[in-house]
């Protein structure tokens, strides 16, 4: 039997654009190339403490670099390798960077490496990017997106891609060097039991957000899970259902999550998925970004589970 690739559904998914040319396709092409090499580099991640850190040689006489340093200059090096990327922007990175050739009509927004804190303690790590049309402005609305994925990097290696025709998961085969359909046409459950945010911050929350949380709390019905990486938050929300959230609080006004990198990707393909995303109660995919670092607080999942955090944190 052939399980597609996602080379393939790439492919096929081309043929339905009319007038396609074929140059996101070669866009897609380089980032699953770079997450391949981004997981081969993850796996080795432990080593870096013995061979040495950023500046150092390593068992293959390469500097070490740190491995979202390594992640984002891959990226950027290989989007712009494309010649179809105009212009990107990175979590790494304080500013817009445009192609070297002025040639392209696409921008990139991605998170290169998500999760950097759980690094160090082998915790699931990842990649988000974000993909939208040369427009007057680099800086636009989420609801502009084309196209948005995340890279897992976790026991096994996950892609998960959203067009606008669909959203599907791949493995990767690291015996042929592919990623396979696994999670064809994802759809998320209507309603889950798992909630996800990180509580340690619970006296710095307003009072809707306790009252949201003590909600949860009395109905007695939900677990709570938090990996402290939004791809792996995301990921298991995406396939089980329920809540993940990332609210203001008294230090972080705007909360800690990234419009252009973070938000506004996984609020594309949570949609895709028949999810649900909101930001101040609003569809973060239509706040006019102002800045490229800049913040929103954030309530994403099921949506029964964010329709329920509207009411109780409205009343
Ligand atoms: P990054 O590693 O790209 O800076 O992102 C970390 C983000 C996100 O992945 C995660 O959901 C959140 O920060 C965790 O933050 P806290 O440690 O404050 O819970
Ligand atoms: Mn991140
Ligand atoms: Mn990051």
């Amino acid at each position: 039997m052939h399980i597609p690739t996602l080379t393939d559904i790439i492919l096929q998914e081309q043929q339905k654009a009319p007038n396609a040319k074929g140059n996101l396709t070669l866009i897609l092409t380089q980032i699953v190339d770079a997450a391949k090499i981004i997981a081969s580099h993850a796996n080795r991640t432990g080593l870096v403490d013995i061979l040495g850190k950023t500046g150092n040689k390593n068992a293959y006489d390469e500097e070490v670099q740190k491995l979202d340093e390594f992640s984002n200059n891959l990226l950027v090096k290989t989007l712009f390798e494309s010649n179809q990327v105009y212009a990107v922007a990175s979590e790494e990175l304080p500013d817009i960077l445009y192609s070297p050739t002025k040639t392209g009509d696409y921008i990139v927004f991605f998170d290169p490496l998500d999760g950097s804190s759980n690094i160090d303690t082998n915790g699931p790590i990842g990649t988000i990017f974000s993909i939208y049309h040369k427009n007057d402005t680099v800086l636009q609305k989420g609801n502009k997106q084309i196209a948005a994925g995340y890279i897992l990097y976790g026991p096994s290696t996950i892609f998960v891609y959203a067009s606008q025709y669909s959203i599907n998961g791949f493995t990767l085969d690291p015996s042929i060097g592919s990623f396979l359909l696994s999670f064809p046409n994802i759809k998320i459950p209507k309603k889950g039991n798992i909630y996800s945010i990180n509580e340690g911050n619970y006296e710095l929350f307003d009072e809707h957000t306790k009252k949201y949380l003590a909600h949860l709390k009395t109905t007695k019905s939900y677990k709570a899970r938090y990996i402290g990486s939004m791809v792996a938050d995301m990921h298991r929300t995406l396939l089980k259902g329920g809540i993940f959230l990332y609210p203001s609080d008294s230090k972080n006004k705007e909360g800690k999550l990234r419009l252009l990198f973070e938000v506004n990707p996984m609020a594309f393909l949570i949609e895709k998925a028949g999810g649900m995303a909101v930001s101040n109660g609003k569809n973060p995919l239509d706040i006019l970004p102002i800045a490229v670092n800049h913040k929103v607080p954030i309530a994403i999942g099921s949506k029964e589970n964010v329709e329920e955090f509207l009411k109780i944190t409205n009343d």
